[in-house]
């Protein structure tokens, strides 16, 4: 194929994130729990290729070890480009092509930004049609993370993170990302918090959680030392808990010149907040040279669009 040569599909972009502030309230019937976060979308991106196919089809590569990765129809790129065309009575099918970088499970919603670019792009090949509105509403029945990668930038969620409000942000963040080798169950996470917290986990029972007005004044400060300050993830204790070796981690970003480290989601990602990108190369020398892995990204990015 000559490099000019156009290729005969979409391809789109969409972004993994960071959970810059994240309160768990109760538990409801269906298992998931209440929430109030503060999405900051960043630069790691997912890139999916769709090409027509007779079926459904689906291959997986990229710059983080994909091994984790489902390649059958429990993928949730391919659920996405199934919900799809059963929604709209399209009557073929597709082949996606998944270009990772975000971290297999690793709390940055790396899989739900299949989902979302996979609903983007199903949507541009099969000239469906879909406003960016419908394709949150699909993705939203998908995975709670999946309508914010198709929003990006920063935005509050409620709910279970899946009512989305934009939130006003100025300038770029700069984070350094320590990814983990072994990745963590969502589900394990939010269990252990439940055991944590005893009996009274239900919806009933816990008062439902805000995203307090600091988190949202440092966004649109543009302070990074502000933000650092009113980083929160209700879901660390537990992820520590199960994982007591990113705790190190933690601590020797924090000791090596982050301004704070949080864990990402419901871990056992890490990402330090860095005062600027120079700091942030610091950082990434060091931790590094003490034997992890470190990634510099900024936020907020674009949601998931094509390229
Ligand atoms: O929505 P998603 O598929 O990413 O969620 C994975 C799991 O995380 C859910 O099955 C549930 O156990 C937990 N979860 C939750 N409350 C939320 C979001 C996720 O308990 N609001």
């Amino acid at each position: 194929m000559s490099l000019v040569e156009e290729f005969p599909g979409v391809r789109v972009r969409a972004p993994g994130k960071i959970n810059v502030f994240l309160a768990v309230g109760g538990r409801h019937d269906d298992g998931y729990h209440e929430l109030a976060t503060a999405f900051q979308a960043v630069s790691l991106f997912e890139d999916v290729y769709a090409t027509h196919a007779d079926d459904f089809t689906i291959a997986v590569s990229g710059s983080v070890d994909v091994s984790g990765v489902p390649q059958d129809e429990s993928n949730l790129a391919l659920k996405a480009a199934r919900l799809l065309a059963s929604e709209t009575g399209y009557p073929g099918g597709v082949h996606l092509d998944i270009r990772k970088e975000v971290p297999v499970a690793g709390g940055m919603g790396g899989g739900s930004a299949d989902a979302a670019a996979a609903l983007v792009a199903c949507d541009a090949l099969w000239n469906t049609g879909l406003s960016s509105a419908q394709l949150q509403a699909l993705g939203a029945r998908l995975g709670a993370d999946v309508p914010f990668s198709i929003m990006g930038g920063t935005a509050i969620g409620t709910g279970r993170g899946d009512a989305l409000n934009p939130a006003l942000a100025r300038g770029r963040f700069e984070w350094v990302i320590v990814p983990n080798g072994v990745g963590m169950s969502t589900p394990r996470t939010y269990g252990e918090l439940d055991e944590m917290r005893g009996d009274a986990v239900s919806a009933d029972q816990v008062a439902d959680p805000a995203v307090p007005i600091e988190v949202l004044q440092a966004l649109r400060s543009g302070d990074a030392r502000q933000l650092a300050e009113a980083l929160h993830n209700d879901l660390q204790a537990p992820a520590l808990r199960l994982r007591p070796d990113v705790r190190e981690i933690l601590e020797f970003g924090e000791a090596q010149g982050a301004l704070a480290g949080l864990v990402s989601g419901s871990g056992p990602t890490i990402a330090f907040l860095v005062e600027s990108r120079a700091e942030g190369t610091a950082l990434e020398a060091r931790l590094t040279m003490a034997g992890y892995e470190a990634i510099g990204v900024y936020g907020p990015v674009h949601g998931a669009r094509i390229v």
